[in-house]
């Protein structure tokens, strides 16, 4: 059986405010979900929920067809998570900080032992298995911090925000190890503010705000609905652009919705149509001899989706 997560009307409130709102998701497979939303959408709500750290006020969390709150045990059987990268005892090593997370989770002496060599060499911490935790640098403590998650060679691994507060070489070594931790017969569910890191690793995202699912698509499908609307497309030229060429040669190129100057080398043109139509602008500026030097669309796929989407909610 594959892997899944599966919300049911999943909510909770705080006393009279909502930070999760009916959330229905079904997420089945081996695949990695990027958990997206602004401050306070309800993300880490949601994953306390699944992994039974707080109780719904309405509604079911199940892990592999297991329910959280009914069949706990069933249910976290196969989940590893991290959620509000706990602080290890500076005075442990890696080594001793995993034998008492395996003891917790009632796994064997034998299997603590096989599987921690295993999970720090996943995190490339195996060098620093039995070096103190207190010298470490915050990457290395979250690196830690994940390998206490996979301990149990889980199904399905729960991640908040794993790369937040860290520089941008342990970003980019979080971001390498959860490309690696996917493989077949895992999901991995994890929220993220870093739209750059759930494209590079995520197949598919669900994005959330005040509480309420906007969407749950593949990334593919997100590209695809970016052709819907308008991208920003910053150009720069190598001499100046006369308001005249911008009105005879820019403006009215297919898919061209507006251009704005922001000075005399440079404009910001509008384009509808998605990548395709971009890529036919930048041909057509390009064979217009008009010293084109860069043509920089503002923001990915994910990103203008992500604003679009959460901005017709305030609205
Ligand atoms: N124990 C609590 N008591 C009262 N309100 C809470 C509690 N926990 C969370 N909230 C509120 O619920 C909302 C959702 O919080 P949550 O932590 O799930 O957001 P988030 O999407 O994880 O945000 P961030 O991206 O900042 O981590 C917030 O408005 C938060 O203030
Ligand atoms: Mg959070």
């Amino acid at each position: 059986m594959s892997p899944s997560l599966e919300a049911r009307g999943l909510t909770r409130r705080f006393g009279s405010f909502t930070a999760l709102d009916n959330l229905n998701l079904n997420i089945q497979g081996s695949k990695c979900v990027g958990f997206l939303g602004p401050n306070g959408a309800g993300k880490t709500t949601t994953l306390k929920m699944f992994t039974d750290l707080i109780f719904p006020t309405s509604g079911e969390a199940l892990i592999n067809g297991h329910s959280v709150r009914a069949d706990r045990k069933r249910a976290l059987a196969s989940c590893g998570d991290l959620i509000e990268s706990p602080e290890i005892y500076p005075s442990l090593t890696p080594r001793e900080a995993l034998e008492l997370v395996g003891a917790v989770r009632g796994m064997s002496a034998p299997d603590i032992r096989s599987r921690t060599d295993t999970v720090l060499h996943e995190v490339k911490m195996a060098d620093w298995a039995d070096s103190k935790v207190g010298r470490f640098s915050k990457g290395m403590k979250q690196r830690v911090n994940i390998a206490a998650a996979l301990l149990s060679d889980p199904e399905v691994v729960m991640l908040d925000e794993p790369s937040t507060g860290l520089d941008p070489r342990g970003m980019a070594e979080v971001r390498s190890i959860i490309r690696e931790l996917k493989r077949e017969n895992r999901l991995i569910f994890m929220s993220s503010h870093i739209l750059s890191e759930v494209i590079d690793v995520c197949d598919e995202v669900a994005l959330v705000d005040h509480g309420k699912l906007l969407f749950y698509d593949t990334l593919a499908n997100v590209n695809a609905r970016l052709g819907k609307g308008a991208t920003s497309v910053d150009l720069a030229f190598v001499r100046p652009v006369s308001d005249a060429d911008v009105a005879s040669r820019i403006v009215n190129l297919p898919g061209v919705t507006g251009v704005s100057r922001v000075d005399p080398q440079r404009l910001t043109a509008m384009v509808t149509g998605g990548p395709e139509a971009q890529s036919q602008v930048l041909e057509q500026l390009v064979a217009s001899k008009l010293g084109l030097l860069s043509f920089q669309p503002s923001r990915s796929a994910l990103e203008e989706v992500y604003m679009r989407e959460i901005s017709q909610g305030d609205s």
